[in-house]
């Protein structure tokens, strides 16, 4: 099985999850990236089955548009049942990197409100310990250079993703080589620092439910 036939499984198995609980009034939060355009195009085949969705991105929002998907805003939404989406690292206690695709912090506002969090992902997103992918820093962009300079003091190595602007105006540094033992607290100590939105770092808010492809077939961490 390659990378994309991985990750359709895991579409397919988060569908199989949420359809015995979804009822005409439900509406599903969705995540951004190539995994959950799997889901969405998988999710467009029961579009008679629920209400509609949440989306946490403007391409998210398109694509769903494009199936015919009703999309509403977060604010007119009272309950969330589910959040799907992928990650672009996760460890065994579903803590997870996500921003891979800028959409953090709008990823984050979703699943805030989510009861249940479903991540989806291919095997390779399975790490012992978070920090090989950089971590991604939405940032107001007058504080870029203030935000570096404090991210090289908790001795990571922030790179400015250029010619980035995520759906909030705002710019994405990208932090290597970052010590992510204690995510929680670095998820916290990063969020304090003055001009950042947010950090890629779910761990105050991890998933509930990690489906994982393997060529073994679907995983399912909790
Ligand atoms: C976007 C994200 C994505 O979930 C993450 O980058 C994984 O993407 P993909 O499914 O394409 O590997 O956080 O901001």
């Amino acid at each position: 099985m390659n990378q994309d036939q991985l990750k359709q499984a895991v579409a397919q198995a988060a569908i199989d999850h949420i359809l015995p609980q979804l009822t005409a009034k439900s509406i599903v939060g969705v995540g951004t990236g190539s995994t959950a355009n799997f889901f969405i195009d998988a999710l467009a085949r029961y579009k008679m089955d629920f209400d509609g969705a949440v989306a946490s991105s403007e391409a998210t929002a398109a694509r769903l548009q494009q199936h015919g998907i009703p999309v509403y805003d977060l604010n007119s939404v009272a309950e969330l049942e589910f959040y799907v989406d992928g990650a672009d690292e996760a460890n065994a206690n579903l803590e997870l990197i996500k921003g891979g695709g800028a959409a953090l912090t709008r990823e984050k506002i979703v699943a805030a409100v989510a009861q249940t969090f479903i991540c989806i992902a291919d095997e390779s997103k399975l790490v012992p310990q978070l920090g090989e992918f950089p971590l991604p820093v939405e940032v107001i962009p007058m504080a870029r250079s203030h935000v570096a300079r404090k991210l090289v003091a908790l001795e990571g190595d922030p790179v400015y993703r250029e010619g980035v602007l995520t759906d909030n105006g705002n710019v994405i540094l990208d932090v290597y080589n970052l010590d992510i033992r204690n995510a929680r607290e670095l998820e916290e100590k990063i969020n304090n620092i003055v001009g950042v939105v947010s950090n890629g770092l779910f761990a105050a808010r991890p998933a509930n439910l990690l489906l994982l492809g393997t060529a073994a077939g679907v995983k399912t961490l909790k």
